[in-house]
C-alpha cells in the first residue's frame, strides 16, 4: 500500500551533511551569537509575551519594524515573514507551480536548494550555465523563461556558490522582457553587497525578492527570512501560508535583533573589510584563483590540489565546502568569513599547504 505521491518514491529527504569542526567556515554562517548579543532586550521583549495565545501584537512591530528597515516607502502588505528565506522560496515554488509540465529558470552554479525545494512541490527547473567567467547569455536564459510552461525565473545576487553580481544592465534586460512572469532575485546575501532591486518593485509587479536573517543578522538558527513585493503579489502568495506560519518566539527575536540592528549591522562590516582582506591575500599566492565576492565567502581552487588541501583543512580543524559540483566551478572550494581568529588560521594553512 502506498498513501504517498508517487513522485516521493525516487526521492530522499533533504538533509545538509558537513562535518563538525573547531572553525566552521562552511555554511556561510556568522561567528556572532545573536542570542550573546541582544539576551536581555530580547528576554525584556518576551515579557509582554504570551505564548499561551495565537495572536500577539509583535507580530504587527515586527511588519513596522521590518518595513522600516527594509525601506520607508513600503507598508506591511508588501512583506511576508517566513522561517527563513528556504521557508519563503518553498511557498513561492508551491504558489507558482500550475501542471506537471510548469517549471521554473534558473542560472547554474547557484543556490543548490532551488531544485531540492522545487522538486519537493512538483515544479521541474531548467538552467542556463554560467560561462568560466560568471557571466550568462542573456538570450538563452529570454528563451526558457519566455515559454507557457516556464512560471517563474529565478536570479539570485549576489549568487552563491560564485560570489559574484550580475551587471544590472543585464537583470534589468530580463526584468523588463518579461512583464508577464513572476521574477524572483533572492537578495540573501544583500547586506554584505549593498546591491538591491527594492527601489524598482513599484514600477515592476513582476518582482519579487527573498532576503534572510541567517547571514548579515546571524541568526541562521533562529530560521527567519522574508519576501518583498506588491501588495498583489504578497497577498496572492499568503494564501498558501498555514495561518500561524512562523511561531510568535521567532517573531519576538527577529524583532529583537532589528531593534539592535546596529550591532550586527557593525559585523557585516569588519566580515567585508575581512572578505577584502582575504581576497587581497589569496590573489598574491600564484597557485591560487579567487574570485571576487560581494558576500561572506570566497570561492576558490587550488587546480588539482585542491582535494588534498580541503582534506588537509579538515584534519586542521577547518570546514569548508566544496561546491565544484558544477564543471564551471570544477575543483573550487568556498570559504565563509566567519572571524579574524579563523581568517588567520585558515591563511596559515594555505601557507602552510603550499609549501608542503
Ligand atoms: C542564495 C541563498 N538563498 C537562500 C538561502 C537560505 O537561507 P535561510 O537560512 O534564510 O533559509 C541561502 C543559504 O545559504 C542562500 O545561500
Amino acid at each position: 500500500m502506498r498513501y504517498f505521491r508517487n513522485d516521493l518514491v525516487d526521492k530522499k529527504p533533504s538533509k545538509i551533511n558537513v562535518p563538525i569542526k573547531k572553525r566552521m567556515m562552511c555554511l556561510n554562517e556568522s561567528s556572532l551569537n545573536p542570542y550573546s548579543a541582544i539576551r536581555d532586550h530580547f528576554l525584556a521583549k518576551m515579557e509582554e509575551v504570551q505564548l499561551n495565545r495565537y495572536l500577539s501584537s509583535i507580530t504587527n512591530d515586527l511588519h513596522l519594524a521590518l518595513t522600516s528597515y527594509i525601506d520607508n516607502s513600503l507598508c506591511k502588505e508588501n512583506v511576508l515573514i517566513g522561517n527563513g528565506a528556504d521557508d519563503i522560496l518553498y511557498h513561492i515554488f508551491l504558489a507558482v507551480r500550475e501542471n506537471n509540465n510548469s517549471y521554473a529558470v534558473s542560472l547554474a552554479p547557484s543556490y543548490f536548494d532551488y531544485k531540492t525545494f522545487s522538486a519537493m512541490v512538483g515544479l521541474k527547473m531548467q538552467f542556463v550555465d554560467l560561462n568560466e567567467d560568471f557571466s550568462f547569455n542573456t538570450d538563452k536564459y529570454l528563451e526558457l523563461a519566455n515559454h507557457p510552461d516556464c512560471k517563474l525565473a529565478i536570479l539570485c545576487n549576489p549568487n552563491n556558490p560564485t560570489g559574484n553580481l550580475f551587471p544590472d544592465e543585464q537583470l534589468w534586460q530580463i526584468i523588463t522582457a518579461l512583464p508577464n512572469k513572476l521574477i524572483l532575485v533572492d537578495e540573501t546575501y544583500y547586506e554584505f553587497s549593498g546591491k538591491t532591486f527594492v527601489g524598482d518593485l513599484s514600477a515592476h509587479p513582476n518582482l519579487i525578492l527573498v532576503r534572510s536573517f541567517s547571514k548579515a543578522f546571524a541568526a541562521a538558527g533562529l530560521r527567519f527570512g522574508y519576501a518583498i513585493s506588491s501588495e498583489e503579489n504578497i497577498y496572492e502568495l499568503s494564501k498558501v501560508l498555514t495561518t500561524f506560519h512562523t511561531s510568535i518566539l521567532n517573531q519576538t527575536f527577529a524583532l529583537s535583533i532589528l531593534e539592535n540592528k546596529d550591532i550586527f549591522q557593525k559585523q557585516v562590516q569588519q566580515t567585508v573589510f575581512l572578505r577584502d582582506e582575504l581576497y587581497n591575500t589569496l590573489k598574491t599566492i600564484e597557485e591560487i584563483n579567487v574570485h571576487p565576492s560581494a558576500t561572506n565567502f570566497l570561492t576558490f581552487t587550488l587546480s588539482d590540489r585542491t582535494p588534498d588541501f580541503f582534506h588537509y583543512l579538515l584534519a586542521n580543524e577547518i570546514a569548508v565546502r566544496d561546491v565544484g559540483s558544477h564543471p564551471v566551478l570544477h575543483n573550487c572550494l568556498r570559504v565563509t568569513i566567519s572571524n579574524r581568529e579563523d581568517v588567520e588560521a585558515f591563511v596559515q594553512c594555505v601557507k602552510q599547504f603550499i609549501n608542503k
